[in-house]
């Protein structure tokens, strides 16, 4: 997260010169700020795992930032597609969490459940905010349908390599 949010951040920031309805204006700072505090919990969060017996996650930070950064990249319609697609599979993922939040969270310690369910919450307003800026921006169909592809595969593939590498270290 600390390496996607940021991404999310500048690519809106890059779209903004070209949008001229000022409530989605609005909506896109909004958006930044809403992100910017996300990442920058989820480096702390990070900063302590790996300071705890998950020193592993620095190699796959790094892996993240390469990631990141070659996305960086690609055109603004593209990247603008991959965040409105990324966001669309969160608002999914948000609503299912949210339903078997007790089921999930159960025993968890209680600062992470409520950063997660805090963040998961905000994320809430997010695919609509991200839909919206690629519709002002391009509005064509197939590359914001390859978009959702493109963002969720993305996400869950870096997500999951993070997660095994966290249960390995994790005797049952
Ligand atoms: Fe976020
Ligand atoms: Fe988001």
């Amino acid at each position: 997260m600390p390496y996607l949010e940021p991404y999310l951040i500048k690519t809106n920031c890059e779209a903004m010169q070209y949008i001229n309805e000022p409530a989605l204006l609005e909506d896109m700072k909004a958006f930044n700020g809403q992100e910017r505090s996300h990442f920058e919990c989820h480096r702390k969060v990070n900063d302590l795992l790996k300071q705890n017996g998950h020193p592993q996650l620095g190699r796959i930070e790094s892996f993240f930032d390469k990631s990141y950064k070659k996305l960086l990249t690609r055109n603004l319609r593209t990247r603008l597609a991959y965040s409105a697609g990324f966001e669309t599979m969160t608002k999914e993922f948000t609503n299912w969490a949210i339903r078997k939040r007790r089921k999930l969270w159960r025993g968890a310690d209680k600062h992470m459940t409520s950063f997660w369910l805090m963040h998961l919450l905000e994320e809430g307003e997010h695919k609509t905010v991200a839909f919206d800026v690629y519709m002002a921006y391009s509005g064509s169909y197939f590359p914001r349908a390859l978009g959702v592809l493109h963002g969720s595969s993305h996400v869950m593939m870096l997500g999951i390599f993070a997660m095994f590498s966290a249960l390995k270290k994790i005797s049952f």
